[in-house]
């Protein structure tokens, strides 16, 4: 499948069948945390079958139901963005291979995450993972023009970049960033809110998929 279609149907899934995350996907997930690990300096782990990070002997909590499964988001200070940026790598592999997510920053149970820390880092948040009850539903979104510089006339990599970072999952769905582009170069910049230099790392994985460029289209 290709990636535009990955990110129109992601969509966030609090409620969560009992089925065990495949082997195989969970083979093909570790592969590539250990890559975005490499490449970013960040120690984001998988945690399976692990039910007490959601309280699975609640039938709900913070709004989830069954959530057994998670990404610990963790790193050194100071790298909010990046958590954004690969972690929406990730939930995107983690579509790909059929499994639902949702980014959580508050309503899961802080202390009882399980994880390990090298000295000096941190637990940014975590991303729920597992097979959906249902596969969510799009978000209310803001219009190209809310977001960005755009009009007509444009060209038609920005529109899609820009169309692609409206995708995205944000913070309380804030969508709270804004594209400026000057001839071949773009800048994104966060507003305030929430989150949003995490929301903006997220934003500009979608903007370069969404586009067709890479990271060199920043400026
Ligand atoms: C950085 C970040 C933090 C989030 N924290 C939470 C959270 O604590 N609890 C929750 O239920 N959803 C959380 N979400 C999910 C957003 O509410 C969701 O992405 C947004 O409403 C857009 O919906 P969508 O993901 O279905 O497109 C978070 C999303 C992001 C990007």
């Amino acid at each position: 499948m290709d990636t535009a279609e990955l990110m129109k149907q992601r969509h966030s899934v609090r409620q969560f069948t009992d089925r065990p995350l495949e082997e195989s996907a969970v083979q093909q997930l570790q592969e590539a945390i250990t890559a975005v690990n490499q490449k970013s300096g960040l120690h984001i782990q998988l945690v399976t079958d692990e039910p007490e990070a959601f309280q699975a002997g609640k039938a709900h909590y913070g709004s989830f139901k069954g959530c057994r499964n998670y990404l610990v988001m963790a790193g050194p200070p100071g790298r909010d963005e990046a958590i954004g940026y690969y972690g929406e790598q990730l939930v995107l592999k983690a579509q790909s291979l059929g499994i639902n997510s949702c980014w959580v920053a508050l309503t899961y149970k802080k202390s009882r995450t399980r994880e390990e820390l090298k000295p000096g880092e941190k637990r940014y948040m975590v991303i729920a993972l597992g097979y959906g009850e249902t596969q969510g539903t799009p978000h209310k979104s803001r219009r190209i023009e809310d977001v960005s510089d755009w009009k007509e006339g444009d060209p038609e990599w920005y529109r899609k970049g820009i169309e692609a970072a409206l995708l995205a999952p944000t913070a309380v769905n804030q969508q709270k960033f804004h594209f400026t582009r000057q001839g071949e170069q773009v800048t994104a910049r966060a507003g305030l809110g929430f989150y949003a230099a995490t929301d903006l790392g997220i934003v500009k994985y979608h903007f370069e998929l969404g586009s067709g460029k890479d990271h060199t289209v920043w400026r």
